[in-house]
């Protein structure tokens, strides 16, 4: 395994690991706000972060590399409103959307067609979830205060999340 790659996906996995972290410290906020439906949307989320953990974890172990686990910093625990909530999230995926893209130059820059060909389903990934995220926060955008609007919000979040089958890797 090519060490510049190796060393990335690395990060990659470390990004992953946060962002399953992120997301629980969200689900948390929500289930002690409130917002039993986000919550169980959120707690979905993290175990689908996970996934993409472990599945990159699986990847680099195989390929005879070895995967790192490093230091994660605390994630924010502290959230203004459900939508302030969801702007992080979407503002979040855009990060790792950008990171997986940097993430692929670098294999094509390196000639890891292998590599590249296994990212194809982050890249995927990203485009799905940028575009459920920015769905939920516009539609929570839309109710604005309304609290009956919220509500049914939140209802639909539970939906979404039990009709989520739980990842596997
Ligand atoms: Fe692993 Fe939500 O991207």
């Amino acid at each position: 395994m090519n060490k510049k790659i190796e060393s990335a996906l690395n990060d990659q996995i470390k990004k992953e690991e946060f962002s399953s972290r992120l997301y629980l410290s969200m689900a948390i906020w929500c289930e002690t706000n409130g917002y039993p439906g986000a919550s169980s949307f959120l707690y979905k989320h993290t175990e689908e972060e996970r996934m993409h953990q472990m599945k990159m974890i699986h990847y680099l172990n195989e390929r005879g590399g070895k995967s790192q686990l490093f230091e994660l910093e605390k994630p924010t625990s502290e959230f203004q409103s459900l939508q302030d909530v969801f702007a992080r999230v979407l503002e979040h995926e855009k990060f790792i959307t950008g990171s997986i893209n940097n993430l692929y130059g670098l294999t094509m820059d390196e000639k890891d067609y292998t590599t590249g060909n296994f990212l194809q389903w982050y890249i995927t990934e990203q485009v799905e979830e940028e575009s459920l995220m920015s769905t939920i926060l516009d539609k929570i955008k839309l109710v604005g205060h309304d609290k009956a609007g919220m509500f049914h919000i939140d209802k639909e979040l539970e939906a979404m999340a039990s009709a989520t089958k739980s990842p596997s890797v």
